[in-house]
């Protein structure tokens, strides 16, 4: 057996090994392409790369991207220096609050699963979950919009009787509601994906897998119990031999729907991210020296440089020639592009600014939505079935009834149910979607709505919903950096010239 002393001695550029999980790898060809960054190969060189390996990778990595050769075998590990790591003041304090936190039977709505999630998550997977692009607007705006449109109920209904199930592309879902696609599901709890899978079975709703998933799709699939319908969400990668071979191992392990997302050729700039330096060495393949560069991309950019920004139009009859799976285009944001997923022949589409991450100012799913539905309408491209999803900002059953009041099939939800999980594991998204029943049930008993049918387009006021121009997306950013011009006034009125002491503390 390989002595770890002697992989030690494997450190340098042209011959680099390191140990994962007890096994040693060569990775002197590999590192230079490394998706993630070549610095953070070369910082681990020689030595024992598990600890940051491990949440950023699926189990079969190894295996898909080092041939056999590559493969050196189990390590003898006796002997090796350990240098126990000071806990941070940092970490102290977060251990000490997850063992603290409130029992979930406290948790009453999506916010405080949150909440709780802020509070026990590490920094670095916090600021990744929830961070936004940019400014942020569009993110905040996911939530501003749905405030903006109201109900009309009706009354003496009789709504003894409440029934939420539906169909998603012809399959069975207890909620219009489905488990949307988040990336590095480890980063907020060792199952990872798997506690979504899990969720899902019992609260009888689909789970849509990501490409860029902390567990191996395999692994995924394996969780589900028989006949549980899961969707694929997909990245394309520039290689389409690489592309090729995920969609059609998908197909055969029995994926219902394959969601492309298409609004995301690069990913957009999250500075909370960014600032927690995620990969630690940062992402900067070719700039080896390179010291004031890419130190801090973040985990968004150091798991995302195979996404392919030349996709187009043109490749959907490749897609449509390599699976029979349903196509969904992910990420739609204007009718026009609605109109023409329509017409080359996918199934659906899914409205969405992909939870404010991706292109801060646009516009949110719900808006769209209702010009979505009035082309597709108009042109009568509804008639085979094509579908129509949003998702982004839903927190709230009463935001499920607007997505379908102005016809969705139904809504993704992402962030919530991951932090369900990085709180309370896998019952904690159990929680989460039985309070969505909950609420679905009160809500449509309270609009007089027994069934999803009877939910229509006038059940809810529309009129103030294009107009952003409310405070719903405040810019926080600016307002806290904001510092006014000293000495000429308050900013309250003309008076005074020479600014009292008052005054002064109001600024
Ligand atoms: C993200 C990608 C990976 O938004 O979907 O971070």
């Amino acid at each position: 057996m390989l002595h770890h002393s002697e992989v030690a001695k494997h450190n340098k550029e042209d011959d680099l090994w390191v140990i994962i999980e007890g096994n040693a790898y060569d990775l002197t060809e590999f590192w230079p392409n490394h998706p993630g960054g070549a610095k953070i190969i070369l910082k681990y060189a020689g030595q024992d790369a598990t600890e940051p390996y491990l949440p950023l990778h699926p189990p079969d990595t190894l295996d898909k991207y080092l041939t056999k050769d590559k493969h050196l075998g189990p390590v003898d590990l006796s002997g090796i220096k350990i240098v126990a790591k000071e806990e941070t003041q940092e970490e102290k304090e977060r251990k000490e609050r997850a063992a603290n936190k409130p029992a979930m039977s406290e948790c009453l709505s999506l916010y405080d699963f949150e909440a709780v999630a802020k509070s026990v998550l590490p920094m670095g997977a916090w600021a990744y979950y929830s961070s936004g692009a940019d400014d942020e607007i569009t993110m905040r705006e996911n939530r501003g919009a749905y405030q903006r449109i109201w109900f009309r109920p009706r009354i003496l209904r009789d709504v003894t009787e409440i029934d939420f199930s539906t169909k998603i592309l012809g399959h069975k879902t207890t909620l219009p509601i489905y488990i949307t696609a988040t990336a590095l599901g480890k980063l907020g709890h060792p199952d990872g994906e798997k506690n979504l899978t899990w969720a899902g079975a019992k609260q009888g709703i689909i789970q849509m897998i990501p490409t860029l998933a902390s567990c191996s799709f395999d692994e995924i699939m394996d969780a589900a119990k028989p006949g549980q319908v899961q969707f694929m969400q997909l990245y394309v990668n520039k290689d389409r031999e690489i592309t090729r071979k995920i969609v059609q191992h998908a197909e055969k392990r029995g994926i219902k729907g394959l969601f492309i997302t298409v609004d995301a050729p690069q990913l957009g700039r999250r500075e909370k991210d960014m600032r927690q330096k995620f990969a630690d060495e940062g992402s900067d393949v070719q700039n080896k020296s390179g010291e004031d560069t890419d130190k801090s991309q973040g985990a968004a950019r150091a798991i995302s440089s195979f996404i392919d920004p030349g996709l187009s139009w043109k490749d959907l009859s490749w897609f449509k020639s390599i699976t029979k799976m349903p196509i969904i285009l992910k990420g739609v944001q204007c009718w026009e592009d609605a109109v023409l997923a329509a017409e080359a022949g996918c199934q659906g589409v899914v409205l969405s600014n992909h939870g404010g991450r991706q292109l801060d100012f646009a516009r949110s799913g719900i808006e769209i939505l209702e010009e979505v539905m009035r082309e597709l309408r108009k042109r009568n491209l509804l008639k085979n079935g094509f579908e129509v999803y949003i998702d982004g900002g839903v927190r709230r059953a009463g935001d499920v009834l607007k997505a379908v009041a102005l016809g969705a099939t139904a809504v993704g939800i992402g962030r919530p149910f991951l932090y369900a999980y990085s709180a309370y594991g896998s019952e904690g998204v159990v929680r989460a979607i039985q309070i969505l029943k909950d609420e679905m049930e009160m809500n449509m008993r309270l609009i007089g709505a027994p069934t999803l049918a009877d939910v229509t387009p006038e059940m809810i006021d529309t009129s103030n919903l294009h107009n952003r121009a409310v405070d719903g997306a405040p810019d926080y950013l600016a307002r806290a950096n904001y510092e006014p011009l000293a000495g000429v006034g308050n900013g309250l009125g003309s008076q005074p010239r020479l600014i009292s002491k008052e005054a002064k503390g109001m600024l």
